[in-house]
Order: C-alpha cells, then structure tokens, then sequence
C-alpha cells in the first residue's frame, strides 16, 4: 500500500470558519478513502504563502525530514498547489504531490459507478492535466530564456500532448451530451409516474448512504469511505402508510470543490432540483456539523433549488448513538423541540420510523386541497384519485360526485393530463361547502 504524509497549510491569521485541525482530519479521511495508508500527518503554519514552493526553505526541510523518517512516497498538500510548486516540491521531497483538487479527483475517478459520472470524471481531470501542461510549458520555456531557443522537441510533445487531450475533451463532451440527453428522457418518464421523488442530501461521510439502505434494503455500497456515492441511487419505497415514493441517494458534499468538478456534481445533483422533498442527513457528532450545515445549505442555494423547497427540507440528525448520554438526551430534546427535525441513527435504526413520518407529513404539506367535480360515469377518475390516497372526503350525489382531495402540483398535473374535461377548483373555505350554486362548472351538472 502506498504511505502518505498529508499537510495542511494554514496561514496564520486568515480568517477561514473552519479549525485548520477539523480539516487536517477530513483531508486524511479523503486520503484514506483512496486505500492510502497515511503515515504521518500535519498542519503547518505559515506567515504566508509562497510562490515558488508553497512553503518557506526551513518549512520544506522539516517536512521533509519528517516524510523520510516515515518513508512514504505520496504527500498530499491540502490546498491549491499551483504547477510549479508542485514541481519543486516534488524536487525538494523526492516524492509525488497531490494537491485538493488532484486528490478529490482520484476519488470521484475511482467512485464513479454510471457512464456519465466516468465521463464527468474523465472531463475534469483532462481539463485539469491541460491547464497544468500549459503552465509548465511556459514555465519552462522562461527557464530556457524563452523565443522557442531550444524549444523544439519539448515543445512539439507538449503541442502533440495538448492536442490529444483537446481531441478526447471533445470526444467525451459528445458522449456526454448523448447520456445528458437520455438521461432527461428517463427523468421525464419518471415524472409521469405517481410516486413523488425523495432525495437525500448532506455533507459527505453524513451517513447518507447507511440511511438509505435501512429504509430501502438496498445494496448500496456504505462503506467508511468518502464519496462511496459519486452517482444518485434510487429505490421505490413504501411509507408505513402504504403510500410509494421515489427515495434517491446523492453524492456527499464537500467544502471547497474544485471547479473542474462542479459540472459532475450537478449532474448528479439534478436529481436534487428535481426532488417533490429534500432530506437533508448530518453528522450530529462532528465539531463542525454546523459548518457542514451551512456548505450543505451553500450548495443547494448556488444549484438553485427553490426557497421553499429548502424551506420544506427535513432535517435528519444522524448519528446520536455516537454522542455521550447527556448531550445524545439533549439533541433529542432539541430536535423534538425543531419542526422538521429528527434525531436519528441510521446505524441502530433509531428514530428512523419518526424520519419516514416527517417525510410523509412533508409531502402532505406539500399538497394543496382542491375539489373535484365528477360526473358519475367518470368512475375512473374517482378510481385514479382513491389509488393514490388523496381523497380527504367524497360526497356522491345522484349526479355525480365531489370529492375534496390534498394534491401536490405533480400530481395535479398528472391528474388533469389523464383526464383533460375534468376542472380542479381550489376547495372552498370550511363551511362553505354547501352543494348549489357555488359548483364550479365542469361535467359536474347538479
Ligand atoms: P458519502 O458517500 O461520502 O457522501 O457518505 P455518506 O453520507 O453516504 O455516508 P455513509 O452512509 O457511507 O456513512 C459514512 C460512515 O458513517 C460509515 O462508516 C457508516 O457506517 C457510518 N455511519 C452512518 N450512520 C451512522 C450512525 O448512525 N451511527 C454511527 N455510529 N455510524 C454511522
């Protein structure tokens, strides 16, 4: 197995939210989600950022005394290492380097389970490759004293190296936009199905995984491993009601994304915009849960998932088993306490019965009473509107009938596509619901 030593440089006095030691730690999780053995880690605090090398020459040498001591060949430096300094401290450490961005593409690279998350995959690190060829290619031409002196043969293969790489970016930028496209298609003919779609969301590691293989007994793979989700799973579920949804699985969130990978994130996360009700799954035991929550929070808002779909998201608070007694009793009473929160171990399967109750309350929620009017040969559309359980009440007249029903837009819409005569009327106020006058026409007729 590979050893690896893993930096996180943190500037002294920077204002980040986050304890440069939290993140050392999520850092040598990511490392070790890609079978890295990691021998050694550390923050290193720095006065500043350097252009050459990243860190200053004391630094350098006392890293790398350190990493020979350990005798790893991998260092994985915990921030954006521009080209050249990666060189140099290749040189300078006589190992290779990693940096976030380079490291999170390992893993999205080795996770990617469908063909358009391979793609995507694929994409980002050719766009990533590309910029980093470009760059030591001007950077060795300086060191050469440039005008293309001694340029030939390394700058032919550096050209011929960029060609390549620009040819299979478009080559896959096609593909893509073949799975992109049947992909809508398979989305559209989801929409057509009655179930509404649940999906669930959260900071990587959250347990998102563990959750959705208790309720759906599916064999999703949750293992302690970040991003063990690259691509959405779905499952059809049964509610303790008897009522079916769609529950989809996500990709982990992390904070500072490379930008090479955001187009792969929302691809997955289409789902996510697409979703009737978001369930959003936190690690209640981690120091930082409150800032995963807000990255959580951050990323939905910048994929623009509606306000009051973020409004209406439930709160799954995971892994209470792993807090001590007093605080586990307090988070319980805290989330008792908070609509649309529930305290939950999705390991023991704690508080999970609670978790489905709020999804159910929140697609009721989601739904809108209307009235409609049925003549009473139209048994279909009665039958339609029983099947999916939102008839709240049905009054049969000798004419015809009129049931009030609680409707979600999707299933409003479904409805009236099925059976275009037939006229929905937002049900009238409580008491009002005298038959006469006030019918709303239609096939009704009284
Ligand atoms: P990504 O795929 O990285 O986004 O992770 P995820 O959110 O799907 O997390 P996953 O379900 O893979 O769980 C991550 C780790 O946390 C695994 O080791 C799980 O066994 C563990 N875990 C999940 N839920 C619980 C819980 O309720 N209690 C405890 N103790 N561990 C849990």
């Amino acid at each position: 197995m590979i050893r690896a030593h893993v930096v996180h440089p943190h500037r002294k006095g920077s204002a980040t939210r986050r304890d440069p030691h939290t993140a050392l730690a999520e850092c040598v999780a990511l490392t070790t989600a890609l079978d890295v053995d990691v021998a050694g880690a550390e923050v290193a605090q720095l006065a500043a950022f350097r252009a050459g090398a990243l860190f200053g020459e004391g630094k350098i040498a006392e890293i790398g005394a350190r990493m020979k001591e350990e005798g790893v060949e991998l260092a994985i430096v915990d921030a954006p290492v521009t080209p050249i300094q990666q060189r140099n401290l290749e040189k300078a450490w006589n190992v290779k380097v990693l940096d976030r961005t380079g490291l999170i593409l390992e893993i999205f690279g080795e996770r990617a389970a469908t063909r358009e998350g391979a793609l995507q995959v694929e994409l980002a690190h050719l766009t990533y490759q590309k910029s980093r060829l470009v760059r030591s290619w001007t950077h060795l031409e300086r060191q050469r004293g440039g005008a293309g002196f001694m340029g030939g043969p390394g700058e032919t293969q550096i050209e011929a190296d960029r060609r390549l790489i620009e040819e299979r970016i478009l080559s896959l930028r096609r593909q893509l936009d073949k799975v992109v496209r049947t992909r809508a298609l398979h989305r559209k003919a989801r929409a057509r199905t009655p179930c509404p779609v649940v999906a669930l969301v959260g900071y990587t590691n959250a347990g998102k995984s563990t959750l959705f293989n208790r309720i759906a007994t599916a064999e999703v793979l949750a293992k302690d491993m970040l991003f063990a989700t690259l691509d959405p799973t779905m499952r059809a579920v049964r509610l303790p009601s008897g009522r079916r949804i769609i529950l989809s699985d996500t990709v982990g969130f992390v904070s500072d994304l490379p930008t090479q990978l955001v187009a792969a994130f929302r691809a997955t996360l289409e789902e996510v915009l697409a979703a009737d009700l978001i369930v959003h799954v936190r690690d209640l035991s981690h120091p930082e849960t409150t800032e995963q929550k807000a990255d959580v929070l951050d990323v939905l808002e910048a994929l623009g998932v509606a306000q009051e779909k973020r409004d209406a998201m439930i709160e799954a608070r995971n892994k209470i088993d792993l807090m001590p007694t007093e605080a586990r009793a307090a988070a319980l009473t805290e989330a008792a306490r908070t609509p649309r929160a529930v305290a939950i171990s999705a390991r023991d399967g704690d508080g999970v019965d609670a978790l489905l109750d709020a999804v159910e309350a929140g697609l009721s929620e989601a739904r809108a009473p209307v009235r409609v009017m049925l003549a009473a040969s139209d048994g279909r559309a009665a039958a339609w509107l029983h099947a999916r359980g939102v008839v709240a009440a049905r009054r049969d007249h000798e004419t015809g009938v009129e049931i009030d029903a609680l409707m979600s837009e999707r299933e409003r819409s479904q409805f009236l596509k099925e059976f275009p005569g037939v006229e929905l009327a937002p049900e009238a106020a409580q008491g009002d619901a005298q038959e006469g006058d006030d019918a709303p026409p239609g096939q009704w007729t009284p």
